[in-house]
């Protein structure tokens, strides 16, 4: 296996589910399992009839022409009807969708019908700006209730949606913009972000007199009073053109097929990777994990996915997996030690939340907050505690069970990506026995193995993770660019998606999840690549060249660590390797600033000039330094790790 892949403890203790658990679960046996293992398709049939309701059935389940899948064929469907109206029809129309709170203390909430005669009303104005199925549109938004409703407006006349994340920059937006072609940007003046009002607009502006030719509108929302500039025939404020919509919008039966979103994530090269989603396999998945995987009790349940929707993991399970389910969910604007450590326990005191899905690196936040901050609060409500974005740590996972969940909670680690759209390997609370940091087994209808380097099945030990089999929420393509999806994905081993994750299996069949295996980081959940930090650091006028690592962190996981050398003529110092720090975080958004930039006078690299990131990682780490005789000057090696140890410049 990789050196990247860490080293493998084991772990043996096991929590089966609750008692109490058991008995009312969604799933408390292995029958799902069964039906799937025997039959894929006719089990994702059965699941996509069950929680999907169509305008038109369709005639095939899967389409599988490696590595393009095509699923329920001939299918039917309004995304937003199986969101909003059948609910409304239904009678719950009154049933809280969304229970919004802000980062300053403000609420809202938003019931189901109010919630579809808002996304009917902004699904109007984007066909009043002439946007038609099809089209693109960016959106660039804080946690507010417009977010979900741009998105929604969008999927109801098939526009697909790009969401960028609040925090990146600029250039980002462009790059994003550009890609997709997207015609529309909608945003917000800002949104609230550890106690006080942070601008976005002004980060649209930036974009847009910079590049992004194919914009023609920005919409925006107006969150904090901040008075952004309005340019005069572009820029569109949201209350005016919804105040000025109509409410009648009919949901429009469209094809299984039909593109939902574009969601960019990073790759292994710089250039961000445009991932399709469509919206019949999509949902269809999203609403089955979120239904079994958390346990959803429509009737009583307040669930809360702590995420932003600016990720997948927000799409996925804020938006569309709960809206199918016709659950009420808690939306929050901020920052979780905003305005103080206890703001999640307060929250999920206050609402009486039942299911809470967080990351590993916010627990890690918490257990170094200190337990008295949840101990200030009722947390007894919380029936299951997901997990997602990184391996949990089994500390982490032990402080989650005892001071969260009070020690008589499921715990789901759910393993998942981008380009997967939905869970693929996790618990069923109600049925598997869990052992903490494993993700423990892919869910019924999805069949995962591991590999060696040359594609051998590993029945035991440490191996590449690939998918065996398609799934409903895979992704479709990479927008643009169907080479680089077969090459990304489907070329390293013949026949298998492989996720790029490192994994072992265990002796009685347990999956850990080992974190990349490519030069992909992952910083406090976030995926960025390595090439896209470099190339934003020789982008900087004094960096001639420069390598990327990402350290192990007890907090955020990894850490991005940069390595420049710099051009001729200038003199290394603190404060320029704090500009450079800066510079990355003005190019790509405040996430890819690296923690600590060093300036070098040489990169190791072999005879044939590949740069040796194992060194540079194990340097960065501290560790022992291993062979080096490789490296065509050994010294250079010596020399970074003085440089190391006298401290980068880090806030
Ligand atoms: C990592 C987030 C271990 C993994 C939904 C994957 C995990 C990448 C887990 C995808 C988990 C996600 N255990 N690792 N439970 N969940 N990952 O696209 O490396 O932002 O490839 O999707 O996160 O990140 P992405």
């Amino acid at each position: 296996m990789s050196e990247t892949i860490g080293v493998f403890e084991v772990e043996n203790r096991v929590f089966p589910p609750p008692e109490h658990f058991v008995g009312q679960a969604n799933a408390d046996d292995r029958s799902m399992y069964t039906e799937a293992e025997a039959d894929y398709e006719a089990f994702w049939a059965r699941q996509a009839r069950e929680l999907i309701t169509w305008d038109k059935d369709f005639d095939t389940t899967l389409e599988w022409d490696l590595p393009f899948a095509k699923w329920f064929v001939g299918g039917e469907l309004n995304i937003t009807a199986n969101c909003l109206d059948r609910h409304v029809e239904a009678g719950n129309g009154d049933k809280i969708a969304y229970l919004w709170e802000g980062e300053p203390g403000d609420t809202k909430t938003l019931t189901y019908a109010e919630l579809l005669t808002e996304v009917k009303k902004f699904a109007n104005v984007l066909k009043g700006l002439g946007l038609e199925k099809g089209d693109r549109v960016a959106i660039y938004m804080p946690m507010i209730l417009e977010l979900p409703i741009a998105m929604l407006g969008c999927a109801r006349i098939g526009v697909a949606h790009s969401v960028i994340f609040g925090g990146f920059s600029a250039d980002a937006i462009v790059d994003r913009c550009d890609d997709a072609q997207a015609k529309l940007i909608i945003t917000a003046d800002g949104g609230y972000r550890k106690g006080s009002a942070s601008a976005l607009k002004p980060t649209v502006d930036a974009a847009l007199a910079s590049g992004a030719p194919s914009v023609e509108n920005v919409i925006v929302a107006n969150r904090c009073d901040l008075n952004p500039d309005m340019v005069e025939g572009r820029d569109i404020w949201w209350h005016e053109a919804m105040a000025a919509a109509s409410d009648d919008c009919p949901a429009e039966p469209m094809d299984a097929e039909q593109l939902l979103y574009i969601l960019y994530t990073s790759g292994t090269t710089a250039k961000p990777k445009g991932i399709m989603h469509t919206v019949g396999g999509y949902l269809t998945q999203v609403a089955f994990t979120h239904k079994y995987v958390f346990d959803i009790k429509p009737e009583t349940d307040i669930y809360w996915c702590a995420a932003d929707i600016g990720w997948v993991t927000g799409h996925s399970y804020i938006v569309y997996g709960p809206l199918a389910n016709g659950v009420t969910s808690v939306m929050y604007e901020g920052t979780p030690d905003t305005p103080d450590k206890d703001r999640l326990w307060d929250i999920i005191e206050r609402y009486k939340v039942t299911q809470l899905y967080t990351a590993p690196t916010a627990i890690r936040m918490f257990m170094k907050w200190g337990v008295q901050e949840p101990q200030k609060h009722d947390l007894s409500t919380l029936r299951v505690l997901g997990t997602v974005g990184e391996p949990i740590n089994p500390e982490a996972w032990m402080w989650y069970h005892e001071h969260i969940g009070g020690e008589n909670t499921p715990i789901v680690d759910t393993w998942w990506q981008t380009e997967t759209g939905g869970n693929m390997i996790t618990p069923l609370p109600g049925v598997t026995a869990t052992k903490p940091g494993s993700a423990c087994h892919p869910i019924p209808g999805v069949f995962a193995e591991l590999v060696d380097d040359d594609g051998n099945t590993v029945t035991n030990g440490g191996g590449y993770l690939t998918i065996t089999k398609p799934w409903p929420s895979m992704l479709r393509g990479i927008w643009g660019d169907p080479q680089r999806y077969k090459d990304t994905y489907w070329s390293r081993f013949e026949g298998r998606y492989f996720a790029g994750d490192g994994a072992k299996l265990d002796d009685d069949g347990y999956l850990w999840l080992l974190g990349r295996v490519d030069d992909v980081m992952n910083i406090s959940g976030h995926r960025i690549s390595t090439a896209e930090v470099e190339s934003a650091l020789v982008d900087h006028p004094t960096v001639a060249e420069a390598a990327v690592v990402g350290s192990n962190d007890d907090v955020t996981g990894q850490a991005i660590i940069g390595y420049v050398i710099l051009r001729g003529g200038n003199e290394a110092s603190v404060e320029l390797g704090n500009e450079i720090r800066e510079h990355v975080g003005t190019k790509l958004g405040k996430i890819a600033r690296p923690k600590t930039v060093i300036i070098v006078p040489d990169l190791p690299k072999t005879r044939s000039g590949k740069i040796m990131r194992r060194l540079l990682r194990d340097v960065a780490d501290g560790r022992e330094l291993g062979d080096t005789t490789t490296l065509a000057d050994p010294s250079v090696v010596n020399e970074i790790a003085t440089r190391a140890a006298e401290g980068g410049d880090e806030d």
